[in-house]
């Protein structure tokens, strides 16, 4: 199978890095509005901010931040010899990767899409209704754990632990800057 050289794969890293950068950042500015969605002062406020949830989490998070983490990490995975399953942090970054696209399917999305409805509907008064506050707590906390899991990817990344799979494992970390 073709392996990128050098520029190729500094490329990849660059599409890499700038997914991850919109997965995290969107997570984050999901987080940020939805505290500051508690002192909307007008249905039009509250509404607006809804609406630029729902945005970043149909843009940002998943068309380029989740499916691009995604593409990008298959490539690595085809043209570099880093692998799939060579080394146990990548085995690692699939597995919290899973981990974080499931509850953000499950949760996130339907949280935002919810929390946008209910907020057309009821105005300012669904900072009073049981059912906003309940998916809006839940939206808090998921998207907190989304952000410490792609802080844990962002650690395993760099430290690169656990060394290799197979046989003879060796540790990788700090040994390569490229494979
Ligand atoms: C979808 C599964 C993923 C795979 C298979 C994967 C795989 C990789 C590989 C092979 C590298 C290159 C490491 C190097 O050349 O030093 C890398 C870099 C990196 N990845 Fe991922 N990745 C995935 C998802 C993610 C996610 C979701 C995040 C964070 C939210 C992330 C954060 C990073 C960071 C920060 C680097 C740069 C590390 C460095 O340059 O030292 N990755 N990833």
């Amino acid at each position: 199978m073709y392996k990128l050289k050098k520029r190729g794969f500094r490329i990849l890293k660059i599409f890499h890095l700038l997914a991850v950068c919109c997965w995290f950042g969107g997570a984050a500015s999901m987080l940020l509005l939805n505290l500051k969605s508690s002192v909307a002062v007008s249905e039009g406020v509250l509404y607006g901010i809804n609406t630029a949830s729902h945005l970043i989490d149909t843009w940002v998070i998943a068309a380029f931040g989740a499916l691009g983490c995604i593409i990008t990490g298959i490539m690595y995975g085809i043209f570099t010899t880093w692998g799939f399953f060579k080394h146990k942090w990548i085995i690692g970054k699939w597995v919290i990767t899973a981990a974080a696209l499931t509850t953000a399917i499950l949760f996130l999305g339907p949280a935002v899409e919810t929390m946008l409805e209910l907020s057309s509907e009821l105005g300012t008064d669904a900072l009073h209704n049981q059912a906003y506050l309940a998916v809006k707590s839940s939206h808090l906390y998921v998207s907190l754990l989304q952000i410490a899991l792609y802080a844990l990817m962002i650690i395993l990344s760099v430290i690169k632990p656990w060394g290799k799979t197979g046989k003879n494992p060796a540790p990788t970390r700090g040994k390569v800057k490229t494979p």
